[in-house]
């Protein structure tokens, strides 16, 4: 298969699909990989270190014209719509419920859309999520650790245990992936960690893989109150029900928090979890509200693109190679995971949760594979 690895436009962006190891694993198998010209900089991989792995360099109509799969980090922007065309393969983070222009493009074009974010495990989890909550939820911690410097906005509070000084309380609601690496910093910082969560079963399974400086509590409103009077550092991992029209923590709650306390949300959707977040950039990372430092940038792995790439890169390569060397079709069919994955194909709408927040016509992937010969 002819494999295209597009340079990413989106602002800061600086992830790639795939590294110059992930090229050299296609060429082994025979296949083509095209690669933009500078596609790795911004993950410190040049043009040199993918053609010694056996890749072409190109410009960004060439890969795309050239490719059968277009293996890539985040969504189709308008500049690229035009090079949508029927039966390209699309893998990537495509968010189609949050994005319907993009979705509508995908759908008129004709391709098929494949999306990480819905490939699925054997248990129900998002093993193409995983790497990047893990990376986001460690990059909380560090932005509340920046975000607490005096120099940079906030109190002058350095989260960490300080001989004669009070250890600082840092509180997490969610204990997925990103939950936990937020977890693993702030504790192994030596604060007093607290995590929320509704599930008790994560929670068990968690306390055994962190140290004794962190609380699991019972994710109730008289819990998150009492976190919210008590906490320094307020870290959001919750994956939302984006149909939920209500919240967890209120405008109003922000007034019970300590002055200069700093909210972190790495979910961060818009009036989501927490009614005051609104997602932000590493352009224009915070805002405050109720006097409270709101930081909800929505590509936080970005800042630390190398080993985001890296993680992303092993993650999907298994899928990729799958794609790459049964062809689509039969790789859809084999694999019940990645049929999951399946958002579009050939102008057809696979993905419920976008059909239904966009009253969009449906179609089962059943309906869809049974035609594949
Ligand atoms: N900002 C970024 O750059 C970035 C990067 C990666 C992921 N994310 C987002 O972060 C969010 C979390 O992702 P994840 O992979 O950690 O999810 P996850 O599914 O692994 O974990 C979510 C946890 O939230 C818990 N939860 C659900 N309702 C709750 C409640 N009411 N109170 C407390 N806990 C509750 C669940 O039980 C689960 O343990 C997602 O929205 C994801 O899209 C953001």
């Amino acid at each position: 298969m002819i494999i295209g690895v597009p340079k990413e436009i989106k602002n800061k962006e600086n992830r790639v699909a795939a590294i110059p190891a992930t090229v050299a694993e296609f060429v082994n198998k025979g296949h083509k990989v095209y690669v933009e010209n500078n596609a790795g900089l911004g993950s410190g991989f040049s043009d040199e270190d993918y053609k010694q792995a056996g890749a072409i360099i190109a410009d960004c109509e060439t890969v795309y014209k050239s490719a059968e799969m277009i293996y890539k980090v985040k969504e189709i922007f308008p500049q690229e719509y035009k090079y949508l065309r029927e039966n390209l393969i699309l893998f990537t983070y495509i968010h189609s419920n949050a994005h319907l222009e993009q979705t509508q493009a995908l759908l008129e074009s004709k391709v098929i859309g494949i999306a990480y974010e819905d490939v699925e495990d054997k248990n129900g989890r998002f093993p193409l999520l995983k790497p990047m909550s893990e990376l986001a939820g460690k990059g909380s911690f560090l932005a509340a650790l920046h975000y607490g410097q005096s120099v940079h906005g906030g109190k002058g509070i350095l989260f960490n245990r300080i001989c004669g000084v009070e250890t600082p309380t840092v509180t997490i609601i969610g204990c997925g992936e990103s939950g936990m690496g937020a977890a693993e910093l702030a504790a192994s910082f030596g604060n007093n960690v607290k995590i929320l969560d509704v599930n008790k079963e994560v929670m068990n399974e968690s306390k055994s893989k962190l140290p004794s400086n962190v609380e699991f509590l019972y994710s109730n409103r008289t819990n998150l109150l009492k976190c919210l009077k008590e906490t320094d550092v307020l870290i959001n991992c919750i994956l939302w029900n984006k149909t939920r029209k209500d919240h967890l923590v209120y405008k109003e709650d922000l007034k019970l928090m300590k002055g200069g306390a700093i909210i972190i949300d790495v979910a961060c959707d818009d009036n989501g979890a927490i009614e005051t977040s609104h997602s932000t950039s590493h352009d224009d990372p915070i805002y405050y509200e109720e006097g409270i430092l709101h930081y909800c940038v929505d590509n936080i792995p970005s800042a630390f693109s190398r080993t985001a790439s890296i993680s992303l890169a092993n993650a999907t390569l298994p899928y990729a190679m799958e794609i790459a060397n049964k062809g689509c079709e039969k790789a859809l069919i084999d694999n019940k995971y990645l049929l999951k994955g399946l958002t579009c194909y050939r102008g057809k709408l696979t993905l419920a949760e976008t059909a239904i927040k966009h009253n969009l016509e449906l179609t089962l992937y059943d309906e869809i594979i049974k035609d594949f010969k």
